[in-house]
């Protein structure tokens, strides 16, 4: 039996950087932003000091349009050590980006609204660093400001992500029908992914040509947002990266009141409603019981029934009709496997032709993603889905390892974690699920 809680604090000390924490030390050496949201929670069970530096450290690295990178390259090194690195991304070039470190010029999904709150939750002293709590508040809100203003083109309460690394779930299968519309060119590059693990459990390498090539557009705009509208392929409302604003927005809600920031409360009920009626109206599907996504490209919804597509339940946007379709959808036999025996929640339903049992985001469960859902399924009392969440989480962690992503199938002759091993916010998300 593993010492779970020794060994998640063991991890995240592990990984400590001075002022971050990476989410695994070979794979992925500098700091990313969602990593960094769940990595920040972890810490609050064990040191609120270092949760606050986290996220101080990130928000250091804001655009001056609001927008929060999905990666700061801290050192110089970056580009040695990790592909694409701050050259190939090119995005200190712009205008808008900080001028004391290279990051990337994309985001990821925006986390730290909730973040926030549970960092807040956890402190003892509720009088004491008020003033980080009001800083975060203000950075948080100035990022879903620029997502508002720059994303949302038709106003209609859904941002867009413009590259597929900013859902968070970078290979997904949904992306499939994006990439049959266009061909990129072939990039004869280095991938350092690989060299750290197995290739079947990564992207494959055409699918790298269409990460990079969408990096290669958004440089030649300097990433100008109107100008990346004009020229991406690459634009879809996806139902993960907004449920988790919306989430976010509630908990800024919450946090706004406690401190007595009335007018910006006032906004964050404003787009939390947006977001709210955007995501149930545009976007609820009610034949497969979960969220879909819309390509604003190609003008046409994409279904594929994920894990991400259940993620709005956090933040309380399904009617309670709908969140007990979803509880149906998530406990039959598309998530949980023929046998029923298999571990929640696949990212990708065991039943699709596309599913692949270890290939990062088309079939692997996340942790993260676990969490995530727990807390949206308890929330409407669906307690039955939630302990299972939760409890297969747990299984998972303790039969295969603190790694990145797990077979959501039960081989029990077979290895089942994949990816990065000793992973941050595997251990992060570990450390609130026993505390
Ligand atoms: C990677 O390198 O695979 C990351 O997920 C990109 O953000």
């Amino acid at each position: 039996e593993l010492n779970l809680s020794a060994e998640a604090s063991r991890i995240l000390n592990k990984n400590w950087r001075e002022s971050f924490t990476v989410p695994s030390s070979s794979l992925y050496p500098f700091q990313w932003l969602w990593d960094s949201g769940f990595n920040a929670m972890g810490w609050a069970n064990i040191d609120l000091e270092r949760a606050r530096t986290e996220i101080k450290t990130l928000l250091s690295a804001q655009w001056k349009n609001g927008l929060i990178p999905h990666i700061t390259f801290h050192n110089d090194s970056a580009d040695k050590m990790y592909f694409p690195g701050a050259e190939f991304h090119g995005a200190y070039h712009s205008p808008n980006s900080p001028d004391h470190v290279k990051t990337t010029g994309m985001t990821q999904p925006p986390v730290l609204g909730f973040v926030l709150e549970y960092l807040y939750e956890k402190e003892k002293d509720k009088s004491e660093n008020l003033e980080f709590y009001k800083s975060a508040i203000t950075s948080i809100i100035s990022f879903h400001r620029y997502l508002y203003t720059d994303r949302d083109p038709y106003n209609e309460g859904l941002v867009y992500i413009r590259h597929n690394w900013e859902s968070g779930s970078d290979n997904s299968a949904v992306w499939d029908d994006v990439w049959k519309m266009y061909q990129p060119p072939v990039y004869n590059v280095e991938r350092k992914d690989t060299t750290h693990v197995d290739q079947s459990q990564r992207p494959t390498k055409r699918d790298y040509d269409y990460y990079l090539n969408l990096i290669d557009i958004s440089k030649q705009c300097n990433y100008d947002e109107a100008e990346m509208f004009e020229k991406l392929p690459f634009l879809i409302q996806d139902p993960m990266f907004n449920g988790i604003l919306a989430a976010s927005n509630q908990s800024l809600i919450k946090l706004c009141e406690l401190f007595g920031m009335n007018d910006e409360k006032t906004q964050c009920e404003f787009w939390h409603a947006k977001t709210t009626a955007g995501l149930n109206d545009k976007l609820y599907d009610a034949s497969q019981s979960l969220y879909r996504y819309y390509d604003l490209k190609n003008e046409c919804y994409i279904s594929m029934p994920t894990a991400m597509g259940f993620t709005p339940i956090m933040a309380g946007s399904p009617t309670k009709e709908q969140a007990a379709e979803m509880a149906k959808k998530i406990m039959g036999e598309d998530f949980t496997g023929p046998r029923l025996d298999g571990f929640l929640c696949p990212s990708l339903a065991v039943t699709s032709p596309s599913f692949e049992h270890n290939r990062y985001w088309r079939g692997p469960v996340w942790l993260q993603v676990n969490w995530i859902l727990e807390r949206g399924f308890r929330q409407y009392g669906f307690n039955e889905v939630a302990d299972r969440l939760k409890q297969d989480s747990l299984s998972l962690v303790q039969k295969d390892g603190f790694y990145e992503y797990f077979n959501p199938k039960n081989y029990s002759d077979e290895k089942g974690g994949y990816g990065g091993n000793d992973f941050s916010w595997t251990a992060a998300v570990i450390l609130d699920f026993i505390n």
